[in-house]
């Protein structure tokens, strides 16, 4: 058959690489949108996924350099021997990581798809056939940031990393965006041989290297999800960039889909944190200053089942999940305590705060996991509002998002960044292990306040034994 439609040029090859690209962004959309909500997010993936696989399959098959020579077999080998390697590792990887280093292993992928847009860049670069050079230095610039920023969030992550603040560190920042600036244009309007030309591009990688290292280095413990959100969107542009680069649709369309995701979430986090997106890219906020050295009072336990009877003749009791309920997996557990004490007539609801947990969303999809039902989680705006009606706060390994130093304390870390309101109802309760500080590294008054009782141990064992405690009454 002839594989030409002369009249028009194109052949079947090329009609059959356009159509496979669409499908695999239709694909991506569905996709994202059954990522929104979570009992269809895990369809959500499959469906990403697969649109990934028919883009790659396509390409393999169907492509054709400006010669019209399809992918040489060696190469062909290549790609099936990387991609195999890759879902391999990538498989055991998953499966095998725990449910509380996932911000981790988000990062390190995050990290890999800037470092893998930042050599397509800087390799196209020398390619005399490519005529997109400000695209391909913007993407190697966007992806070495994404890389190295990913590399130090992943080793603040899994606490391999410490803050280091500086006030200086702000104007050293500017002062790199000036000069990637700089470089970018001077390339770009400059008439030197080429040789300069590629000695000033490694020269741009390298500043972008360091500009990735010490933007995220002074970013402060609680306001880590703004900086991961937006390495997120970096990682999706550098992925567009790379895809003008080769003209290819389905790269172009997957990465602005990342791209634009992490945009909107960086956006959404800002708000949550109530912080400024220029301070995030410039790291001019975060690390300095302790709190203040309050009079701390004395603190007051609770038993298990003081604590339960207190939550069996509640009204209305709202829980407030935090990191401490991922470590210690015990959603499930809490999910009957909800429902055990549903059947005593308490109204009870989740308190969601934006960045409870070490990922957006995190909450969610941890309860979600429990089949606690999406209704009865309040977001914190309006879980705020309805505080002052609630009998009982129970806060289950939370620190950070309810700490009061936030709103009370202005020469904390966290000053400024909206809290749940605990101090709000009746009676608060707290179930943590100790003493220990949250991932701001702060001390926290709440514990202290004469409203408050602390229910000390591992947040599965102590629900447990309220469990058993609410059973017996
Ligand atoms: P944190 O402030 O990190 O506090 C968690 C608390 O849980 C700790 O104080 C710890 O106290 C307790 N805990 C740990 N393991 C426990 C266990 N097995 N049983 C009972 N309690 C346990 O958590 P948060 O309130 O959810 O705040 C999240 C923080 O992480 C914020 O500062 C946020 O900015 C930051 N962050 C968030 C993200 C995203 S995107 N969500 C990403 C990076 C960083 P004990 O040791 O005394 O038990």
């Amino acid at each position: 058959m002839d594989t030409t439609l002369t009249s028009l040029g194109v052949s079947v090859g090329d009609i059959l690489l356009e159509f496979s690209y669409l499908t695999g962004a239709i694909l991506f959309v569905i996709g994202l949108k059954l990522l929104s909500r979570p009992e269809s997010a895990k369809r959500g993936n499959l469906w990403a996924a697969a649109g990934m696989l028919l883009a790659m399959v396509a390409t393999v098959a169907f492509h054709k350099d400006d010669a019209g020579h399809s992918i040489a077999l060696t190469n062909i080998i290549i790609i099936v021997v990387v991609i195999t390697l890759g879902t391999i590792t990538g498989t055991l990887i998953a499966r095998r990581v725990k449910m509380t280093a996932m911000p981790q292993l988000v990062s390190f992928f995050n990290a890999t798809g800037g470092l893998a847009s930042a050599l397509v860049a800087l390799i196209e670069f020398s390619d005399p056939a490519n005529q997109s050079t400000l695209v391909t230095l913007l993407g190697l610039v966007i992806g070495s940031v994404a890389f190295s920023g990913s590399m130090i969030a992943y080793g603040k992550l899994d606490g391999k990393v410490g803050d280091i603040f500086a006030a200086y560190m702000k104007y050293v920042n500017i002062s790199l965006l000036v000069v990637i600036t700089g470089l970018i244009v001077y390339v770009m309007a400059g008439n030197m041989p080429f040789e300069t030309q590629k000695l000033i591009v490694y020269g741009l990688l390298a500043v972008s290297l360091i500009y990735g290292v010490l933007f995220v280095m002074p970013i402060g413990g609680a306001d880590m999800p703004v900086v991961i959100s937006l390495l997120n969107s970096f990682t999706g542009i550098a992925a567009a960039m790379a895809g003008f680069i080769y003209q290819n649709e389905a790269m172009i369309l997957g990465g602005i889909l990342v791209g634009a995701a992490g945009t909107i979430l960086t956006v959404l986090m800002c708000r949550a944190m109530n912080r400024s997106l220029l301070n995030v890219i410039v790291g001019a906020f975060g690390g300095g200053g302790a709190g203040m050295d309050k009079e701390k009072g004395t603190i007051k336990e609770i038993s298990a089942s003081d604590a339960g009877i207190l939550l069996a003749y509640s009204q209305k009791v709202y829980i407030v999940p935090g990191y401490g309920l991922a470590v210690a997996q015990a959603q499930h557990v809490c999910h009957e305590l909800e429902k055990l004490l549903e059947e005593k007539g308490v109204e009870v609801k989740y308190a969601i705060h934006p960045v409870a947990g070490r990922m957006p969303g995190h909450m969610n999809v941890l309860l979600a996991e429990a089949d606690v039902p999406y209704e009865k989680l309040v977001e914190m705006d309006d879980a705020n509002q309805d505080l002052p009606n609630t009998d009982v706060v129970v806060v289950i390994g939370a620190n950070d998002v309810v700490n009061p130093a936030a709103e009370d304390d202005p020469s904390s870390p966290i000053y400024g960044m909206p809290i749940i309101k605990t101090l709000l109802a009746k009676h608060v309760i707290i179930m943590k292990r100790g003493m220990g500080k949250g991932y701001a590294g702060i001390e926290n008054h709440l514990f202290y306040h004469d409203k408050t009782r602390m229910l000390f141990g591992n947040a599965k064992d102590s629900l447990q034994t309220l469990v058993t405690e609410v059973k017996s009454l």
